[in-house]
């Protein structure tokens, strides 16, 4: 599947850098939740798709893999940059895996947190994708 990744403009002098991230502008939607995940000893995490929510992610120090499946192809991408932002749409199983040592991965949300919105079953997913291509045909 495509990866779409948002390289932010960085504001870069003497002092150091900044990045800022506007919604609707810098990002195609509201951010809503923002939550960021961080001493993860490494442990795999994520493991689920969104009915509705889009995130982007950024990898705000360290590094961390990120594996997307949009139920029809799989594509894995590598976060090391705190200028980078990849794009998770809705109905994209993600898993999250090699946290660096000090990896702070944040992530910026289109909706609150709401434990329906998840699905956390593969095959319940792959349900649902060919569910929604069958009502759409
Ligand atoms: P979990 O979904 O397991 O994290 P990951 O996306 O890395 O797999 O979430 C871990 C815990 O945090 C779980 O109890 C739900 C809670 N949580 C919130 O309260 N708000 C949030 O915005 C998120 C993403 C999780």
């Amino acid at each position: 599947m495509r990866l779409e990744i948002i390289n932010f403009r960085v504001n870069e002098d003497e002092r150091g850098c900044l990045v800022a991230i506007e919604e609707n502008k810098t990002i195609p939607f509201e951010i809503k939740r923002v939550y960021y995940i961080y001493n993860t000893n490494d442990k795999k995490r994520g493991f689920h798709a969104h009915r509705k929510t889009k995130q982007l992610m950024v990898c705000l120090n360290g590094s961390c893999s990120i594996l997307l499946d949009d139920g029809y192809s799989r594509s894995e991408v590598t976060l090391d940059s705190p200028s980078k932002g990849l794009l998770i749409e809705q109905m994209v199983w993600h898993e999250m895996y090699n946290f660096s040592d000090r990896c702070i991965l944040m992530v910026l949300a289109s909706e609150p947190y709401d434990e329906n919105d998840y699905i956390r079953n593969y095959c319940d997913f792959i349900y649902e994708i060919n569910n929604s291509k069958n009502l759409n045909s």
